[in-house]
């Protein structure tokens, strides 16, 4: 398979990594402008991912190893230890950047392991082996989206209607997405299918960015707000659910974007099944169950403005948590690199990732 053919030549990467410098696609200002951003130091990497220029787990897990990279820069002539010491601090520093995608502090993890681990005595020997392990990484995500798209393409029967919520895409990820790689592979392959794509309130990365994407690939996209799926579903329109996600706990519980659990329960009711896309970075078996997982809390201002505009009165009380928990028993499979896993989860989770 041509992963090049997949994606269109139009749709710009979210991360570009160049002569030893990072790219990050500044996703707020999607669909109406496309910058690239270079990221300097550590700090500028931490805001871009706390204010989701880049986001979408893999993404910022890929993001955040560049950033480490980035960060240490300027100290890969220093002492070794003092080198040690800043690539353990920053490296805490961009993990504690958004609590609940696991592939964040996965990343982190793997190069303080590596730091941690090495026999090396010369600095810039250590930091040339922190990029290629980042770039191993980013290397790493296109494959487990590849991973994904063969084994969620038999999912997809010509005619379906699928329903997305969030952007489990191309631009969350390395290349393909997780839950829109399946979508990408079927349409290559000609399987005639449409795709809803839930606004996602209050960031709307489902109008922003997954419509943009698909639309660009000439899949049949139509974009509907969140409060539209219920009808489209007992309309018979929706015929199956692919969402991505920012964790599975070792039980199969899945942590992702605000308003799945919804999305979940309506497709129960309706019969339809509801496959999470998940690759094996984002596996935490040290997350027993979705209860330790935990969930971001953001700003009260996404909540009370819509596109910069107040929409609410001021004082407002407001909570905002950008995420949410679907228990095990609402989701029917996970399609992850290795195939796609039905339950009992915990079991078969602990075998293939363990
Ligand atoms: O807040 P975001 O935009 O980072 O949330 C992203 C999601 O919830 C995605 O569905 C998830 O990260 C999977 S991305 C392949």
């Amino acid at each position: 398979m041509n992963k090049v053919q997949l994606l269109p030549k139009s749709l710009p990467k979210a991360i570009r990594w160049e002569d030893n410098k990072l790219y990050l696609l500044d996703q707020t200002r999607l669909p109406a402008e496309v910058v690239f951003e270079q990221q300097k130091d550590e700090k500028q990497v931490w805001q871009s991912i706390r204010q989701l220029k880049v986001r979408g787990a893999p993404a910022i897990g890929i993001a955040a190893a560049y950033g480490l990279c980035v960060a240490l820069e300027p100290f890969k002539d220093a002492d070794i230890s003092d080198y040690k010491s800043k690539s353990l601090a920053f490296a805490d520093y961009l993990g504690d950047a958004r609590p609940t995608a696991v592939n964040l502090r996965w990343a982190m993890d793997r190069l303080k392991e590596m730091v941690v681990q090495t026999d090396l005595a010369d600095t810039s020997q250590l930091h040339q082996q922190l990029i290629q392990e980042a770039e191993k990484i980013h290397a790493e995500d296109i494959v487990l989206c590849l991973g994904m798209a063969r084994n969620g393409l038999p999912l997809i029967k010509p005619g379906m209607g699928i329903l997305t919520h969030c952007n489990a895409g191309s631009l969350a990820t390395s290349e393909l997405g997780t839950a829109t790689a399946p979508m990408y592979l079927a349409h290559q392959n000609g399987i005639p299918f449409k795709v809803y794509a839930d606004e996602t309130r209050p960031l709307l990365q489902g109008a922003r960015l997954t419509s943009w994407e698909l639309q660009q690939a000439g899949i049949d996209v139509t974009l509907i707000t969140d409060n539209m799926a219920a009808h489209l579903m007992s309309q018979g329109l929706v015929d199956m659910v692919i969402t991505g996600t920012d964790r599975v706990a070792a039980n199969g519980d899945v942590a992702n974007k605000i308003g799945t659990l919804g999305v979940a329960i309506l497709a129960k009711h309706f019969s339809i099944p509801f496959y999470v896309a998940c690759p094996s970075s984002t596996i935490d078996l040290n997350s027993a169950t979705g209860e330790d997982i935990p969930i971001e809390e953001r700003e009260a201002g996404e909540v009370t403005t819509f596109a910069g505009v107040s929409t609410a009165p001021e004082g407002i009380q407001v909570r905002n948590p950008a995420f949410d928990v679907t228990p095990n028993n609402l989701v029917s499979g996970l399609i992850t690199e290795k195939g796609l896993i039905t339950a009992p989860y915990r079991e078969k989770l602990a075998d293939m990732f363990g």
